[in-house]
């Protein structure tokens, strides 16, 4: 049933002003019971109610009705009117958005109707006041009417005069129940899946609502952080932002709350109403980061605003992982988690173009555990088929268990090439297995690179320690002097190239003095040199690094 046709209510009244029999109306107008003599509050279904001919618990009805050419499901929780027995009424109270209230006409306003208005009132129900037994002799509606108008401040007019022994004006219920209470609003309760940070909005919140709405100027809290934050803008995502008065379960748009830290709007979050919180949504499962990488300043002094980049940049890829981190030769820094090398290259091209930052990157791994023992002497084989099924005549499914530096660097480029793009692969963690596994440096000139220290299996040390060293031959450009580059597994060297000595003169096609030509010339060189690492003497572009690891 769309919520939108729901409509949840309930009666209440001073004892025997008459409720039960309205529900017996009601039932039988919308076809639930038949309408014969013995189906006499039918609501009242325990024999202690029958008997005593009084609500005691409270009773709940579903009622079909059709109105204007709409199928509307009507909710009828009935109550009980003695004053023993409020806790029901209020425990009624709180599944509705409406209430019918009963006044006897010619008893007029009593003390349980006063208190029963308070309990709908305090809820903010939809009260629709009923004036019943219309049809006794002495009744007096325009009395308990003025009462209605003076004591609830409910206009007289709103009033709806009955009869509900007789069944008169039964309708007009019904009608104003479909008309004037409002469909169940579930509590408002949104999920954060992304955010990004706006340099004068602050933070913008990519919101699912889930239920109930959300409007410009309530007060919202984050179920993890517990924050509470104002509205000042929502709207929905066309795709660009497109600013509206409210959002509803089901829609997906922004909002912004004045979250001024970019770790406010934590994906996965639940946003909820201060005034009706809920319990937080499942979120997401955290992703699991497969290879980390140290991430350095090229220069120390751009610590604080790389630090701020790689913040933002991190709000907006929930998936990245950050640790501080430190070394001797590069300073301070952190070690960062991604889901594969292709991730990282994608942050790291972020952090440049759109946070202009330069940086150092270390060489990736991933997890291992180390545990130094005799053990590890255990020949290890590299992939172990796990299973084969045939998924239909033309697709087979394969599992094995790989160790993860195997497929993280470029496995899935080589499935894809291998089967021309038929071939998908997917995979997750089966946990640690023992290996023999060595850590192999990489030296210029004798002096370890710390960022290209790599952890290999000791069989492949050699192909990877040479293959490295071939590509850095490639991407250092040649110096003053000569550079000797070579893999080592401790003192032990795997592999070496050369890379001869060479200046480049930028002043080599300047002739004659023009001095402030050369300047420029010089300056750029300088420039370009920022984008270098040194170590040592050595000048290394910071694209050596990536370029180096990645396999051929
Ligand atoms: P509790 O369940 O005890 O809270 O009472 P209630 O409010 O449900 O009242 P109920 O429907 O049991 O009606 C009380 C008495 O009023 C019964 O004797 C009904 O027959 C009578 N009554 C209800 N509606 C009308 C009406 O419209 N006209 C007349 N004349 N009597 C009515």
């Amino acid at each position: 049933f769309p919520v939108d046709r729901i409509r949840n209510f309930c009666i209440i009244a001073h004892i025997d002003h008459g409720k039960s029999t309205l529900a017996d109306r009601l039932l039988e107008l919308t076809g639930a019971i038949a309408k014969t003599e013995k189906n006499k509050q039918v609501l009242d279904k325990l024999q202690v109610e029958r008997e005593r001919g009084i609500t005691v618990k409270a009773q709940t009805a579903s009622l079909f009705y059709s109105h204007q050419g709409e199928q509307y499901l009507l909710n009828l929780i009935d109550t009980p009117g003695h004053v023993d027995f409020s806790y029901e009424v209020s425990r009624s109270i709180s599944a509705c958005q409406g209430v019918l209230l009963i006044v006897d006409a010619n008893q007029g306003i009593q003390a349980q109707t006063v208190a029963n208005f308070y309990l709908a009132f305090e809820a903010q129900l939809a009260i629709i006041p009923v004036i019943n037994k219309i049809d006794l002799k002495n009744a007096d509606p325009e009395r308990a009417e003025s009462q209605i108008e003076k004591v609830f401040d409910i206009p007289a007019e709103e009033c709806i005069r009955i009869s509900a022994k007789l069944g008169t004006n039964v309708e007009k219920v019904l009608q104003a129940v479909v008309d004037r209470i409002p469909p169940p609003d579930h509590p408002f309760k949104a999920l954060v899946f992304d955010s990004n940070f706006d340099h004068y909005r602050g933070v913008v919140a990519n919101i699912a609502v889930f239920g109930g709405r959300v409007r410009k100027g309530d007060r919202i809290v984050s179920a993890h952080l517990n924050k509470t934050y104002e509205v000042n803008e929502l709207g929905l995502l066309r795709p660009d932002e497109h600013p509206t008065q409210r959002l509803f379960a089901g829609q997906v748009g922004y909002i912004i709350a004045g979250m001024k830290d970019v770790k406010e709007a934590q994906i996965g979050d639940t946003l909820y109403l201060q005034e009706q919180p809920v319990e937080p949504l499942p979120g997401f499962k955290p992703a699991k980061a497969m290879v980390f990488a140290g991430m350095y300043p090229v220069d120390q002094s751009e610590y604080p605003g790389l630090r701020s980049a790689i913040d933002r940049l991190t709000l907006n890829d929930s998936s990245v992982t950050v640790q501080r981190d430190s070394s001797l030769a590069l300073g301070a820094g952190w070690r960062l988690g991604f889901l594969g090398l292709l991730h990282m290259e994608v942050f790291n091209q972020r952090l440049e173009q759109e946070y202009n930052a330069s940086v150092i990157v270390t060489a990736p791994t991933v997890p291992y555990r180390a545990v130094l023992s005799s053990a590890k002497l255990i020949k290890n084989r590299r992939a172990v088929q796990k299973n084969m099924i045939y998924i239909d005549d033309q697709r087979v499914m394969m599992k094995y268990l790989f160790p993860l530096n195997e497929i993280v660097v470029d496995f899935y480029d080589v499935l894809k090439s291998m089967s021309s793009g038929y071939a998908s692969f997917d995979y997750e963690n089966a946990g640690y297995q023992t290996a023999d596994l060595v850590k192999m440096d990489i030296l210029l000139n004798g002096r370890s690179v710390e960022e290209l220290t790599t952890i290999v299996h000791r069989e492949r040390a050699y192909r990877t320690g040479k293959a490295m060293c071939e590509r850095l031959k490639d991407s250092i450009p040649r110096q003053m002097f000569e550079i000797a580059v070579q893999a080592a597994i401790g003192s032990k060297i795997l592999a070496r190239e050369t890379i001869k000595a060479y200046r480049k003169n930028v002043l080599a096609k300047c002739y004659g003095g023009d001095i402030t030509r050369k300047m420029k010339l010089l300056k750029k060189q300088a420039e370009g040199k920022k984008k270098m690492r040194r170590i040592g003497n050595i000048d290394v572009p910071k694209d050596a690094f990536i370029s180096v690891l990645k396999r051929k």
